[in-house]
């Protein structure tokens, strides 16, 4: 099945680098104030779920734009044709394509490729977590002062109160640095190859984060949500190395 995800995210990338280089004003739709949805995000989406069903036709499939097929198998594959469409719009290299394959509830596979940035991150679970074929962990740092870490503002967007400004006013202070790339899927990734040491965000969905969490994981890395619990990401999600989890984790709780 690996293989199978390997194969089709790459091929979903591709078009998608190809759209973004000819995407046009009309080509935009709005799904709220700020949440836009691009023709792109749609014909990716329907590009992936016709090779899914063609390869494994009694599967489930969960996708952002078209929501569940149905509640018949034990698989089910949760996709973001786009992750980062704002970024993807403003001609910026930050947004991925996101897919999870998930049996009995629990994530078998997961990749997430950026094909601006040329990084292709994937993990089965019977091995670990890759980028572009070489193996990768999360970072060594141990203490927030020394760690660059990522957040994003879903909540914003959804108008959502409490929002993450008041995490983010007391947590940036006491880190080395902070970004907000404008990709969830990549964020967890970059957790998990080491490039971040840790992210956190409300508001988001399972399609978000299903695929980056299960690669931070087998890359040795923690998921849960602002509780310190499993209920990401509807609780909130936070990730970490297992050295700067619990540091993260107490100022949520
Ligand atoms: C968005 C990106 C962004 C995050 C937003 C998500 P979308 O995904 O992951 O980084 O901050 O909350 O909605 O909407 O472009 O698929
Ligand atoms: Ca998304
Ligand atoms: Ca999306």
């Amino acid at each position: 099945m690996i293989e199978f995800l390997v194969d089709l995210i790459q091929k979903a990338g591709s078009i998608c680098k190809v759209e973004q280089s000819r995407l046009l004003p009309s080509d935009v739709n709005f799904k709220g104030r700020k949440d836009l949805v691009t023709t792109v995000d749609k014909k990716i989406e329907n590009f992936i779920i016709e090779k899914i069903k063609t390869k494994y036709p009694g599967h489930d499939i969960l996708g952002e734009e078209t929501g569940r097929s149905s509640f018949s198998s034990d698989y089910v594959w949760i996709i973001d044709p786009i992750d980062g469409t704002t970024s993807f719009l403003h001609q910026q290299p930050f947004y991925s394509t996101s897919i999870a394959v998930q049996h009995q509830g629990k994530t078998i596979c997961g990749a997430v490729f950026a094909p601006r940035l040329d990084e292709l991150f994937y993990a089965d679970q019977d091995s670990g977590a890759f980028l572009n074929g070489g193996l990768i962990r999360v970072s060594a740092a141990e203490a927030l002062i020394n760690s660059v870490m990522a957040t994003g503002f879903a909540c914003l967007r959804a108008d959502a109160k409490p929002n993450n400004l008041s995490y983010f006013n007391k947590i940036v202070p006491l880190l080395r640095d902070i970004r907000r790339f404008g990709s969830a899927a990549v964020d967890l990734c970059y957790v998990a190859c080491g490039k971040l040491d840790g992210f956190w965000e409300m508001n988001l969905n399972s399609y978000d984060v299903a695929a980056g969490a299960f690669i931070v994981e087998k890359a040795g890395g923690k998921v849960c949500d602002f509780n310190g619990d499993v209920y990401f990401p509807e609780n909130g999600i936070i990730s970490a190395n297992p050295s700067l989890i619990n540091q993260l984790l107490e100022h949520f709780k």
